[in-house]
């Protein structure tokens, strides 16, 4: 089983861009030493998870995961496993008791480690659970991006901030920034592989600084890349919006209007509580400036119901706080409480069908909401930067990151457009 012999390797991933990414790195790793991705599990030689802790559920998913794979195992003995990613690093040798048919554990920072371990795990588990390791290990030309258009690129890892309900600090430790330099080589290499948007990753992207540059001044670095069509980062903190991140937004050519910025909650006393730095005022300041300075951007976020302490009418704030924004997609989430969290101090009392609740009011209201900006675009006309092409048609994103689905537009079609030099 050791030595050169080559393996056929499948991984699952879970949770944000992130972790997808990650993945990517791994998968690129493994093709490196000769290894070969699988169509599917039941082919493969190797089993990957790639995990999320950031609510209970998702961190469920590694142990249903497990469990399936345990059979799977008992079927193939020569079948390996591992684990890697924010549970990894959270549950740490816990999932070695909890499984013992796991051959294979890394963190969220020794993921390149993977091949390598992966020689070593013969008869017992090989581990690095190291948070120390370099994060930037992995070097950019092996990295197996899944899309054939869009790529992400690490920007920031880690996060330093303190939210009350967050796992992240505990299992990405703090931000590190990557130099500027590595992160423009990175991409003018993958524009020269063809990719044609880019999309810059950290748990807070906008907090990026390196010696006296800051994330304004990264985008402005990366936009000059020659070739570069679309330049999008994510995920940002209201926080850390600046006038000159708005102006950025509107002047650099290649940036996309488009942002992903968590609220969490429209209730002043639940953002005291869950430490976000802004009340609903201060958020909504934040959003008059960006109108007011980037026409047509678009607004994502992300809200979580049932914090602990929410009364029915802190919920309604948040209720009436997506009227007063106007957000173009929402995700919403129920509260879940994670271990090492200051929030785990406080009672989970809100009774779980009252957080499914709510998570329904306001998914119905988003609905509504986005139907009527979506509805008033109709006739309009957006530049589609394609990425899927199936026989039936083909589908892709504006640069506000709406999907458009082009029907009939087949592959025969579009590859005969799409061969032609992009404008
Ligand atoms: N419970 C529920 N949702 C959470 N999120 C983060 N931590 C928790 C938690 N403990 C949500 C936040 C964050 C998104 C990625 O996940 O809304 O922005």
């Amino acid at each position: 089983m050791i030595g050169k012999a080559k393996t056929r390797f499948f991984i699952r991933t879970f949770g944000c861009q992130m972790n997808v990414n990650d993945s990517e790195k791994v998968a690129g790793l493994l093709r490196a030493e000769g290894h070969e991705p699988a169509a599917d599990p039941a082919t493969a030689d190797f089993i990957f998870v790639n995990t999320c802790a950031v609510r209970e559920k998702a961190a469920d998913k590694l142990y249903h995961s497990l469990s399936r794979l345990k059979k799977l195992k008992a079927e193939r003995p020569g079948l390996r496993i591992g684990v890697g990613g924010c549970v990894a690093q959270l549950e740490g040798e816990r999932i070695l008791e909890k499984a013992r048919h796991v051959d294979l554990l890394v963190g969220t920072h020794t993921l390149h480690r993977v091949p390598e371990l992966l020689r070593e795990a013969a008869g017992r588990p090989a581990v690095d659970l190291d948070r120390k390791a370099n994060a930037f290990a992995v070097p950019d030309a092996a990295i197996d991006h899944l899309s054939p258009v869009r790529a992400y690129v690490t920007a920031i890892e880690g996060c330093n901030h303190v939210c009350s309900f967050c796992v992240v600090p505990r299992t990405r430790g703090p931000e590190v920034n990557r130099p500027p330099d590595a992160i423009v080589r990175e991409v003018e290499g993958l524009v020269k592989r063809g990719y044609r948007e880019v999309m810059l990753l950290g748990q807070t992207v906008n907090a990026y600084r390196f010696e006296d540059l800051d994330f304004a001044d990264l985008l402005a670095r990366v936009d000059v890349v020659r070739g570069l069509r679309r330049l999008r980062f994510t995920t940002s903190h209201p926080e850390h919006v600046t006038p000159r991140l708005a102006d950025a937004l509107r002047d650099l050519d290649t940036v996309c209007p488009y942002l992903h910025l968590p609220v969490q909650s429209g209730s002043d006393r639940v953002l005291a509580s869950m430490r976000r730095g802004y009340d609903r005022r201060r958020y909504l300041a934040t959003i008059a400036l960006l109108r007011d300075r980037v026409p047509d951007l678009s607004l994502t976020s992300d809200i979580i119901v049932g914090y602990p302490g929410e009364t029915d009418e802190e919920f309604q704030e948040t209720l009436t706080l997506l009227q007063d924004v106007g957000f173009d997609g929402l995700f919403v989430f129920k509260y879940s409480p994670r271990p090492g969290t200051t929030a785990l101090r406080l009672a989970d009392d809100v009774p779980d069908e009252e957080k499914s609740r709510r998570l329904r009011v306001l998914n119905d209201h988003q609905q509504r909401l986005q139907r009527a900006r979506n509805e008033a675009r109709v006739g309009g006309r957006d530049k589609v930067l394609v990425d899927t092409i199936e026989p039936g048609g083909a589908s892709g994103r504006t640069p506000q990151l709406r999907i458009v689905h082009l029907p009939g537009a087949g592959p025969n079609a579009l590859v005969a457009r799409l061969s032609q030099p992009i404008h």
